[in-house]
């Protein structure tokens, strides 16, 4: 393997590992992707202050999300199929998080359970939830997420219906699925990840089989989870999740000042300014573009973080310059996960850790919990 010096070295070795359908369900937007790419590029638009001639001995990450103590302010995001990337995939994601020191949180969508992936960790991890019509398997899904001892419970707000990505129906992966004779010839091509996928029988979404009546196989659950999603989810739904859970609870997929206040009256801990990395609404702003005025709407009266777009420390520091208390990293991990599983991730994690402390050595600051706006010009 060359050198992984950056986010982008691993987005290209995913790429060349990892059977192009599942690598293409990580690199896709909905429609034109102009907000998959927007996200992205709304970062070029803010350029740092630099400083010169500050003692920027002793530097620190550390800070806090939702209280718990984390090494740089970041979590690995809910990505649904994170299994298919590398064989036990959201296992390896799980144990890379916990050894760097960021929260992990686990999709409603994956390929291990929540019962497997709290086996292979010692901390707490979170839980996302998908709102689905059968309130009764979402009641046990929530049971079954603090049996597992899960920190906090992310709900995914922006996920009601579903936005139409082109590579996934070209490449069968759509709702039901149909394989094609090329993907399978695809996969035919990447042997030593179908020699990994052999060594585990978790291929189907691990939180669902066996746990949903008439579910048994990845077509009728594909089938299923379509119809399941739930269109008429509204912020009473919030009060009943909150009520069932009874911990700290994250709402994810906020793209304006007027839902943020709503989510923050909800009984929202910390809302997640997202727009689902680009996946749903084609035409939706950047989150970063997003950020300052929520920010300045919530006022800090809940924790915010954004996720969308984020391939670098200088991204994370920008987020946090404009207004974000940590981010969210989804695709950047995922590359490093189909690139070299569990030491990927971590890769993925050092890299951005390494980023973000000298892009704040060289804006003068010490300390991740100063950054202000001042930063940048
Ligand atoms: C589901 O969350 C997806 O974006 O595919």
């Amino acid at each position: 393997m060359k050198p992984i010096t950056c986010i982008d070295d691993l987005q290209d070795e995913h790429k060349r590992r990892v059977p192009r359908m599942f690598y293409d369900y990580v690199d896709s937007g909905s429609w034109s992707e102009s907000t998959y790419r927007g996200n992205q590029s709304a970062f070029n638009r803010h350029k740092f202050k630099q400083r010169v001639m500050v003692d920027m001995d002793n530097r620190s990450l550390k800070t806090t999300m939702l209280g718990e103590e984390v090494t740089m302010p970041t979590a690995l995001a809910p990505v649904g199929l994170t299994g298919m990337q590398w064989v036990n995939g959201e296992i390896q994601a799980a144990i890379a998080a916990e050894k760097f020191g960021v929260p992990f949180c686990l999709s409603t969508m994956s390929i291990c359970s929540i019962e497997d992936v709290a086996e292979a960790v010692s901390k707490p991890f979170w839980f996302q939830l998908y709102m689905m019509k059968d309130r009764d398997f979402i009641r046990r899904l929530i049971e079954r997420a603090k049996a597992a001892g899960c920190s906090a419970l992310v709900l995914t707000a922006d996920l009601q219906i579903m936005g139409q990505r082109h590579k996934d129906i070209r490449n069968g992966l759509s709702v039901p699925p149909k394989i094609t004779m090329s993907s399978l010839l695809n996969i035919a091509m990447h042997p030593a990840w179908c020699l990994r996928m052999l060594g585990s029988k978790r291929h189907s979404f691990g939180n669902v089989v066996g746990h949903a009546s008439g579910v048994e196989r990845l077509t009728t659950l594909a089938q299923w989870s379509a119809e399941q999603l739930d269109p008429t989810l509204t912020w009473d739904d919030v009060k009943w999740v909150k009520d069932l859970w009874q911990g700290p609870l994250i709402i994810k997929g906020i793209m304006c000042e007027e839902d943020a206040v709503l989510a923050t009256a909800s009984g929202a801990d910390a809302i997640v300014i997202s727009n689902h990395g680009g996946r749903q609404l084609d035409g939706a702003p950047a989150t970063l573009d997003v950020l300052p005025g929520i920010a300045e709407a919530i006022a800090g009266k809940v924790e915010i973080w954004m996720d969308g777009g984020i391939r670098s420390g200088q991204d994370m520091f920008k987020a946090l310059a404009l207004g974000a208390d940590a981010t969210l990293i989804g695709r950047a991990y995922q590359y490093g996960l189909g690139a070299n599983g569990e030491t990927g991730v971590t890769r993925c994690l050092e890299l951005l850790a390494n980023e973000l402390d000298l892009t704040m050595a060289f804006c003068g600051l010490k300390d991740i919990n100063t950054v202000t706006e001042r930063v940048i010009l």
